[in-house]
């Protein structure tokens, strides 16, 4: 069976809107579109609605991952393909995603928005929020559509070895969507699943601009699939999904000094975060910090919402963690510059709270 068998039907027989732009061939003078032929600011084509999936930003995406840009689409942020990957392949009332909490909480909301349902296997709070691989298996039924992995995983930060993942990918073709969040891979030593995402077909790796890149605010994010998959994104998704600066920010985030640069970026985190790491169990009310390879820390505290509340005064703000099953005790803290990150440590200096 192809993994498009898993998807909605009433979406793989739809006519998708067909947008001007990708009706249009060659020529100079654009009247196709009820747009202004005026620019009013310098900034790109804006008057012009941008290339639904731009080949240039493709291409250069596809370089960065290692893959054919056939097996990309982009979309703002990777919370959009979440969302349209929840939306082609969860049938409202019946269909059901599957996730790991404590975990990054847009999985649950794109189900819950789409009528989907979310059942639940905890990482194993007891063993570093280890991912349950067979638990996970166990829990898969008829009706499970997606089953999330996150890894590096928000908010715990450890992740789970790629080829243990590949395996239940595997195992799941046929019945279920193993989508691998990767938002973090670039600050892990682990290897990215990019590469093998389509083989098999329902193996679905998510990667984003707004972490490493440091492009949060520009909102580009990717879904790296089979192309059946990506050709099933592309029927359902905006007309125009990335407005064109974000477009040209990404296009020059993405070149080789660019790249060199973020290469350094990632270096100077995991250092920072290493450091932070070191420092932090002397630092007042932390009782805690679990293993990280991503960009943020969660430490847990002897009272959060104190702790909170002192970094707070000294301007640093910080996320609570007190919602999520096993982390009750726990802020997350992201790896800033040096001097951010020694200002947490003064902060929350022993020497401070004796004074
Ligand atoms: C695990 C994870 N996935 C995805 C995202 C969404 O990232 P974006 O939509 O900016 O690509 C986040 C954001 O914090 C995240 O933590």
């Amino acid at each position: 069976m192809s993994v498009l068998g898993l998807a909605r039907p009433e979406l793989l027989a739809m006519a998708p809107y067909s947008s001007a732009r990708m009706e249009a061939g060659g020529g100079d003078i654009w009247l196709n579109a009820n747009e202004s032929p005026w620019n009013p600011i310098a900034l790109g084509r804006i008057n012009r609605y941008p290339e639904p999936q731009p080949p240039q930003l493709l291409a250069a995406l596809g370089e960065v991952y290692g893959v054919d840009p056939s097996r990309l689409f982009v979309g703002r942020g990777s919370d959009e393909p979440i969302d349209l990957l929840t939306r082609a392949f969860c049938r409202a009332g019946q269909d059901s995603v599957l996730i790991a909490p404590p975990t990054f909480g847009m999985y649950a909301v794109a189900a819950q928005v789409q009528g989907a349902k979310v059942r639940t296997v905890p990482l194993r709070a007891e063993h570093g929020f280890a991912f349950d691989v067979d638990a996970v298996f166990a829990a898969v039924d008829a009706n499970t559509r997606i089953v999330y992995a996150c890894t590096p995983n928000n908010p715990t930060g450890n992740s789970t070895d790629p080829a243990v993942l590949l395996d239940l990918a595997e195992r799941l073709r046929d019945r279920a969507l193993l989508v691998v969040d990767e938002a973090y891979i670039e600050f892990s030593m682990r290897d990215s699943l990019a590469t093998r995402a389509g083989a098999p077909d329902n193996l679905v790796v998510l990667r984003t601009l707004s972490k490493a890149h440091g492009l949060a605010g520009v909102r580009i994010g990717t879904a790296i699939a089979a192309p059946e998959v990506i050709g099933l994104l592309r029927r359902i998704m905006a007309p125009y999904p990335l407005p064109e600066p974000s477009i040209d920010a990404a296009m020059k985030a993405l070149s080789w000094e660019a790249r060199q640069l973020t290469r350094a970026r990632i270096a100077q985190v995991r250092s920072e975060r290493e450091r932070l790491r070191a420092a932090l169990p002397g630092c007042a009310g932390v009782r805690e910090v679990l293993p990280s390879d991503a960009n943020f820390l969660a430490v847990r505290f002897d009272d959060p919402e104190r702790r909170y509340a002192q970094l707070a005064a000294a301007g640093i703000i910080v996320r609570k963690l007190m919602k999520y099953p096993g982390l009750a005790d726990a802020l997350r803290i992201s790896i800033g510059t040096t001097d951010e990150n020694s200002a947490v440590l003064a902060a929350l200096d022993t020497r401070r709270e004796a004074a």
